[in-house]
């Protein structure tokens, strides 16, 4: 499978600054080579940057800071992840703060309308991302990508003309989650989004919580997006992120959502955001991400399991 890498240093729907080192962190920690070890082509289209000219955005009602810039890197890396699927190539976005993903997954979305496919996305991440300028706190960007893409009203400016809604709120999956803000709490019931919560993960554990997600994609013959936000993981392991919440993903359940992501062969696209060095502890967490990484791209420790290991 053909990798296009697109970098993309955005840090300005991220609360704090650092976001926009992310790419070249995970460059230094060795992401490109590991892929490349693993067997895959590699399309490196480098970090972009952002044209001097931006959108105009009508003004919003709420709090949506950045909007032009983010508006501008949306519709910059919908085109880039659209074009690397049209040409058979599976699109790695490196963040990057995770307004990034308005981007990238409409871009999946296009080229998954054109080609008659459902689209799936899991969003493992320690946060819902479901607020708009309306309901947010804070007013990041950031915190407000998964709504946008399953057309949460507010948002429309970051695409302009394009139509709204990419993903289908049913088709939304989010993994991982501990922080919810009270007004996302609300809008994520009325839209019935699957909230994989970490008390699920708890008592459930993680390989039949995915095993559900994964055969869901499988019956509809969909494609499938991750969009990896660093705080997934517990901040013990991964303390290069802005937003860091108790009570994360272990080492070993990252790896086997990872692995039974890349053995299930419905994943399509891949973000991975939210990396923040200038906050991490000696290159630690961009470490741990390029195993990540690895591992969704088929590193494996030395078979997957068979029909006679589940029954032995
Ligand atoms: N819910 C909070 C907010 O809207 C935090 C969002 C954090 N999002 C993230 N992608 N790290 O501001
Ligand atoms: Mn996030
Ligand atoms: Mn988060
Ligand atoms: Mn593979």
């Amino acid at each position: 499978q053909k990798l296009t890498i697109i970098g993309a240093p955005i840090e300005e729907g991220a609360g704090r600054l650092g976001a926009l080192m992310g790419p070249a962190a995970l460059r230094t920690a060795g992401l490109i080579r590991t892929l490349e070890e693993l067997g895959h082509p590699i399309e490196d289209r480098g970090d972009l940057c952002l044209p001097k000219d931006l959108p105009v955005v009508p003004p919003v009602a709420g709090l949506a800071h950045h909007i032009e810039k983010i508006a501008a890197w949306s519709r910059m890396l919908s085109n880039e992840t659209y074009d690397a699927m049209k040409n058979g190539s599976f699109p790695v976005i490196l963040g990057g703060d995770h307004s990034l993903s308005m981007g990238s997954v409409s871009g999946v979305a296009r080229y998954c309308k054109e080609h008659n496919r459902e689209l799936f996305v899991l969003w493992l991440d320690a946060h819902s991302d479901f607020n708009t300028p309306a309901t947010s706190p804070s007013g990041n960007m950031h915190g407000m990508s998964a709504a946008l893409l399953c057309g949460e009203p507010g948002l429309e400016g970051v695409f302009g003309d394009e139509p709204r809604g990419f993903v289908k709120p049913e088709n939304l999956h989010l993994f991982g989650i501990r922080s919810i803000d009270s007004t996302e709490r609300v809008l994520l019931r009325e839209r019935g989004i699957d909230v994989i919560d970490m008390r699920k993960i708890d008592e459930f554990g993680i390989s039949r919580l995915m095993r559900g997600i994964i055969d869901q994609v499988q019956k509809a013959n969909g494609v499938l997006h991750v969009s990896f936000d660093v705080d997934f993981i517990d901040p013990s392991l991964a303390p290069g992120v802005g937003t860091t919440v108790p009570g994360g993903a272990t080492y070993r359940e990252a790896h086997l959502v990872m692995e039974m992501l890349h053995d299930s062969g419905v994943v399509g696209s891949l973000d991975v955001v939210e990396l923040n060095p200038f906050l991490d502890e000696r290159g630690k967490s961009a470490l741990i991400l390029v195993d990540l990484v690895a591992s969704i791209f088929g590193r494996q420790i030395f078979d997957k399991p068979t029909q006679a290991d589940q029954s032995a």
